[in-house]
């Protein structure tokens, strides 16, 4: 019988994850039952979300448990069917996480469009693609003319953000850290690349980026970030609230902004979404993106581990910045 290898939760992690609180367990995997394919993973997500899923406590998706494979996107090709809905060789899109090769039911899984690489539907035409999408054109409404500021701009999502709001005939003002990933935002069009980890006042930065404020706020960053960003507001501003990463690892509540009650003086919109709740409109962002994709209007960035075992520590580079674009781990 095969055996696949799976990378499982070994213990709650305290502040910023550890290798330790994984571990890597060895299961068989038997043919596919009835309804049920096998699948073998070409690609694993590594998403920031994942850290709540860390905490036991209640969220908008359920904690990992203790012993239990780690869950999340995966695209990965049929070895073996029992459903006519898919063959062997079709590339198929799943939920079932950091694991090798493994069964499910036909039917709950996403058969790919060879039309991009497979691993670009964790990316920019999967989940974080759709999050820019609709952060920026449903829940912010950025329209032409806009001042737009994406925090974590480099990134999966804010790669993306930056160039669909140049598309749209916005202004982009983008911040991400170090001198490599500035390189990248002046390569994707952003306006003003910001490097937050050289700039001692960001306030003073996105003045001068901008000096008469921003429209929108794309926020994936939280704390100093969204100070900012609160102090650059024009009236009637939008802040698309997608994440705040630099909170995810603390141990201790940090205070909140301490300019908060501008929302009220510049009567600010901050309105937060989770994706997931928009993925009725797939087909329109695929749609749009594939288009811009085709056109060369969108580009992206990956950062790629390889092995199974290279996931924990592939996931521990999101919190250290140590990714351009998406960050994935690449098996076999
Ligand atoms: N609401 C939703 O449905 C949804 C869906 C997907 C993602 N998100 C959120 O979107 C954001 C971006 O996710 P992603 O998948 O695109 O990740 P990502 O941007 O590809 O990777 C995370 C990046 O965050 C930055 N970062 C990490 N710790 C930081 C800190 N303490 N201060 C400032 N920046 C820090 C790093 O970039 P730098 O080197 O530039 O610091 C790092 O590369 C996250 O907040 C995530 O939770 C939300």
């Amino acid at each position: 019988m095969a055996q696949s290898r799976e990378v499982r939760l070994k213990s709650r992690p305290e502040g910023v994850p550890k290798a330790s609180d994984f571990e890597i367990a060895t299961v068989e995997a038997p043919p596919p039952g009835p309804g049920e394919v096998q699948v073998r993973n070409l690609f694993m997500s590594v998403d920031p979300y994942m850290r709540g899923r860390m905490y036991d406590r209640p969220s908008y998706v359920p904690p990992f448990q203790i012993g239990a494979a780690m869950e999340g996107g995966a695209v990965g090709e049929v070895v073996a069917s029992n459903d006519p809905a898919l063959k062997p060789g079709d590339l198929v899109s799943t939920m079932f996480g950091w694991r090798e090769l493994f069964n499910a039911p036909a039917q709950g899984l996403q058969k790919l469009s060879p039309a991009l690489p497979p691993q670009a539907y964790l990316g920019v035409a999967g989940m974080p693609g759709m999050t820019a999408w609709v952060g920026l054109l449903k829940i912010a409404a950025a329209k032409e003319g806009d001042v737009v500021f994406v925090s974590a701009a480099a990134g999966a999502v804010g790669q993306v953000v930056c160039q669909i709001a140049k598309i749209k005939g916005c202004k982009v003002i983008g911040s991400a850290g170090g001198p490599d990933k500035v390189a990248y935002l002046k390569e994707i069009g952003v306006d003003h690349a910001i490097d937050y980890r050289a700039t001692p006042d960001l306030t003073r930065a996105l003045a001068e980026a901008s000096p008469k404020g921003i429209d929108v706020y794309f926020e994936n960053v939280g704390g100093a970030h969204l100070e900012a960003a609160l102090n650059a507001a024009r009236p009637f501003a939008r802040f698309a609230m997608c994440g705040m990463i630099s909170q995810y690892n603390d141990t201790e509540p940090q205070p909140g902004p301490s300019n908060l009650m501008l929302v009220v003086g510049k009567r600010l919109r901050l309105e937060g979404f989770i994706v997931s709740d928009h993925f009725a409109e797939m087909g329109a962002f695929l749609q749009d993106m594939t288009g811009w994709i085709t056109s060369g209007k969108v580009k992206w960035r990956e950062t790629i581990d390889q092995g199974l075992e290279a996931a924990p520590g592939a996931f521990i580079k999101l919190f250290k910045g140590e990714n351009i674009g998406k960050m994935l781990v690449k098996l076999s």
